[in-house]
């Protein structure tokens, strides 16, 4: 190792969202030292040959649940399995959600994720949750913008009886966001009216994971998307609106951005590719290994969110990463409502979505970079120092192999579970090397990531969000 960490990345072009070009890219340190052509690296510097391939800002998932307590067990993925995962697929950077107990202090929540979280391989941020809403809740919000970098805080219009807050606290802590530069997320579903479904459904004798998608119709979401956008825009605060699934909700967004507002619109690779055809699927492990809410939509609505896409209206693709194993799906085998919430995907992200995106002439690989790494790192004031390969940003950096082509399976993921919403869609563009802030820990199938090389990114208030809508 010489006394200076350095890595040449040789051959490739280079892809950022402006535009590409022939060049390497000379990592230093852990940072970008220099982007050129020709570049000459020192005696003793690791070598990555990147010809014939992409080199991209490495991924930005701004949406995971790594080692989550939730409905009566624990995600599959912890910290350390989580990040390593990404790692393979080209995420570097991971933002993933505290969640407070009802009642529970924000900062004491925020002090045990930070304890999960140093086992990360990959550096991360921390949302938060606002699972509970009080003055002790707002209070700590000022220590936690200002002292601990968490910027980013999520409301939830579903789960009643849970962590679905009402309009009244939602408009409370949407304003509390403003007077402290944070911006608020929402999982827009309507709570109420899921309930009142779930209910008539149990009681109608539909209790399998048909069920799932039957409680909780698009226009739900629709609803909830709305009402959210407005909320915000009366309020005065930007809004980030997590996992769009629906086309009335994409259209929510997309309208109010039109109009100026301030929204940042989020969807997940699974929300464009399958259909709510999988809960009709007669083996109960593969109909509940699918539910997430919100669900998979009937047929129509993954071609409006890539028309979405296209047009702007949704900026940032994460994905709401949230595994667990085919044995804790079946805690739900009596009822569906008892089936944990979640899929996984960290891994599988950006191969997906080149897949689909980029080979299937929906997207420019410049695109491809703005919807993978740099929308989300400016829209969680992390940009340029991840979501870029400008001089001096983290060597955050993937070389990506478009002829290689790789079969997703759970079978050979690094995610820790026995299922995959992908199980045998083949791919072409595959991630064949991932350095993280310049440590090679995805060397061509050789997964290299070490427990706790990642770092807490804390994040300034007022982002770029407050300047204007993104992406
Ligand atoms: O079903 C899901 N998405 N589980 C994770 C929690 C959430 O709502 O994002
Ligand atoms: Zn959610
Ligand atoms: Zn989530
Ligand atoms: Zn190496």
């Amino acid at each position: 190792m010489p006394a200076m960490a350095e890595t040449l990345v040789r051959g490739g072009t280079v892809v950022t969202e402006a535009g590409q070009r022939r060049a390497d890219v000379l990592c230093r340190d852990g940072r970008v030292a220099a982007v050129g052509e020709a570049l000459e690296a020192s005696p003793g510097a690791e070598i990555v040959d990147a010809g014939g391939c992409f080199v991209l800002p490495g991924g930005v998932d701004p949406h995971t649940h790594l080692q989550l307590p939730t409905m009566g067990t624990v995600v599959a993925d912890d910290f350390l399995s989580g990040t390593a995962a990404a790692a393979a697929g080209g995420t570097t950077t991971l933002l993933d959600f505290v969640g407070p107990e009802r009642g529970q202090s924000p900062l004491e929540a925020l002090a045990q994720w930070q304890a999960w979280a140093a086992r990360s391989t990959v550096d991360y941020g921390l949302h938060m949750t606002v699972s509970w809403w009080g003055e002790r809740f707002a209070a700590e919000m000022a220590p936690l913008v200002r002292e601990h970098g968490v910027t980013s805080y999520k409301f939830f219009l579903a789960y009643k009886g849970g962590l679905m807050l009402p309009d009244e606290q939602i408009v409370e802590g949407f304003v509390r966001c403003r007077e402290l530069g944070a911006l608020p997320q929402v999982h827009a579903e309507n709570g109420e009216l899921i309930a009142y479904l779930q209910q008539e459904l149990l009681a109608r004798g539909v209790t399998g994971p048909e069920g799932h998608p039957l409680s909780r119709p698009p226009q739900l979401e629709g609803e909830a998307t709305l009402r959210a956008v407005t909320m915000a825009e009366v309020v005065g605060v930007p809004l980030y609106v997590v996992h769009v699934s629906a086309a009335e909700a994409a259209e929510a967004i997309g309208r109010a951005r039109q109009r100026g507002v301030k929204i940042v619109g989020e969807t997940l690779p699974g929300f464009l590719a399958i259909d709510d055809s999988v809960y009709a699927d007669p083996d109960f492990d593969v109909a509940a290994g699918h539910v997430m809410s919100p669900p998979y939509r009937p047929k129509g609505h993954q071609e409006a969110l890539w028309r979405a896409l296209e047009a702007g209206a949704l900026s940032t693709t994460g994905t709401d990463h949230c595994c667990f194993t085919t044995a804790q799906k079946r805690a739900g085998a009596d009822r569906f409502t008892r089936i944990p919430n979640g899929c996984g995907g960290v891994e599988d992200r950006l191969h997906v979505l080149w897949h689909l995106g980029v080979n299937g002439g929906r997207l420019t690989p410049e695109r491809f970079v703005a919807l993978t790494s740099s929308n989300a790192a400016r829209a969680f004031n992390l940009w340029p120092r991840k979501g870029s390969l400008e001089v001096g940003a983290d060597a955050d950096v993937v070389v990506l192999d478009p002829a290689r082509t790789k079969t997703l399976s759970a079978r050979t993921q690094h995610q820790r579970t026995d299922f995959s919403v992908w199980e045998g869609r083949e791919v072409r563009g595959v991630v064949v090397h991932t350095l993280a802030r310049g440590r090679h820990v995805w060397a061509d199938g050789d997964l290299r990531a070490e427990a706790g090389s990642g770092r807490y990114l804390p994040r300034a208030p007022f982002g770029p969000v407050y300047q204007g809508a993104i992406g």
